[in-house]
């Protein structure tokens, strides 16, 4: 589906920098520029390392010690969410965006009931009383998938399975009505099938609620069945976004290409398969294109010089808004 057939933007990344000043290696997040619309479920992919949990985050106003915020804007619904005040950003989060995490036994608390625990954005941000908070967490936790829905509000989230902790974590990300979700990993600890539900339980929130989900994954599996739109993160920075057809059918950036291809192979033989090289030291590179140490392409076409030369801007190279940072990828004129 073209980019402009969803609503208005909600998050608006421009121009995102982030450094851990100690550690010298660089900026981790790089002249980041991100949108998501209005009912749009946007996966964010790249290897490990690329930066995509430090940019969810930094959305959720919750950057790791050392790490500081060094340029860029990040508008939400029209707010900048990182000039926030911590009072400004605590109302937030939870009422306009919430975060799912890989590992929800990590984020619940394993001293309070689960139905506590889903209640308490309920009553924080809409000012629900504890009565009809109790009532409205069972028909949450039903709504998810949890049997005996009011049994399990008084389990702890230890005495849960991985899925239905899962499935806690999801009823209280979206207890409160968040505008936006964003999901690091949602279901890389769980098991296929229970994978595809949860998958499926958080499309139907965006079909039903018009919910904004910002999927960061490594599986482009999930994200060609879950997403409208792709943007690919290398080395701190986006280098190719567009819809989820255009970036399978048509990719412009050869890393695009390498994911795409190492996943194939992935799924061919069942095991992993990495691209060679790695993103270490790409941080560290003062001009050129950061990924020319890994890039085929490059040496193809006798372009290494103009590679080394200069760093590639994100610019148009297709329709439906697609862009990629590789000199190779042909200009396309913007649609007015
Ligand atoms: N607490 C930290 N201290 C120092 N550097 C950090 C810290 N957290 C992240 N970084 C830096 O930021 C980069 C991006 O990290 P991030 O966790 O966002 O990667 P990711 O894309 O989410 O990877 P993965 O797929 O493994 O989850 C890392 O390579 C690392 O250099
Ligand atoms: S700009 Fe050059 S090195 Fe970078 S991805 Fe494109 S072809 Fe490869
Ligand atoms: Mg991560």
């Amino acid at each position: 589906m073209p980019a402009s057939s969803f609503g208005e933007p909600l998050l608006e990344i421009k121009g995102l920098r982030v450094d851990f000043p100690e550690v010298g290696d660089g900026p981790a997040i790089d002249g980041m520029d991100l949108t998501v619309r209005r009912g749009e479920i946007v996966a964010l992919v790249g290897e490990s390392g690329s930066g995509k949990s430090l940019t969810a985050l930094t959305m959720m106003g919750l950057l790791p010690p050392g790490a500081q915020v060094t340029d860029g804007t990040a508008l939400l619904d029209g707010e900048d969410v990182l000039s926030m005040s911590p009072k400004r950003l605590n109302k937030v989060r939870g009422s306009k965006v919430a975060m799912l995490f890989q590992q929800p036994k990590v984020m619940l608390d394993p001293t309070a009931r689960v139905g506590g625990q889903v209640a308490e954005a309920l009553r924080r941000h809409r000012g629900v009383g504890r009565r009809e908070a109790k009532a409205r967490v069972v028909q949450m936790l039903r709504d998810v998938g949890i049997p005996e829905p009011s049994r399990r509000a008084s389990a702890f989230s230890y005495q849960l399975s991985g899925g239905m902790a899962q499935r806690v974590m999801i009823a209280a990300a979206l207890s409160a009505d968040p505008e936006l979700v964003i999901a690091d990993e949602p279901t890389t600890a769980l098991d296929v099938t229970v994978q595809a539900q949860i998958l499926d339980l958080l499309r139907r929130k965006r079909d039903e609620l018009g919910l904004s989900i910002l999927l960061i994954t490594h599986d482009l599996g999930i994200v060609s069945t879950m997403a409208d739109r792709v943007a690919v993160m290398y080395a701190g920075r986006i280098v190719e976004d567009g819809t989820t057809a255009d970036i399978f059918s048509s990719p412009q950036h050869p890393y695009t290409e390498a994911l795409i291809k190492a996943s194939l192979l992935e799924a061919d033989r069942g095991k992993l398969f990495s691209i060679p090289g790695s993103i270490a030291h790409a941080r560290a590179m003062e001009r050129g294109c950061r990924f020319l140490p890994r890039c085929p392409k490059a040496a193809e076409l006798g372009i290494s010089d103009m590679c080394s030369g200069a760093e590639p801007t994100l610019h148009t190279c297709g329709e439906h808004e697609h862009h990629s940072r590789c000199h190779a990828a042909p200009e396309h004129a913007e649609a007015s």
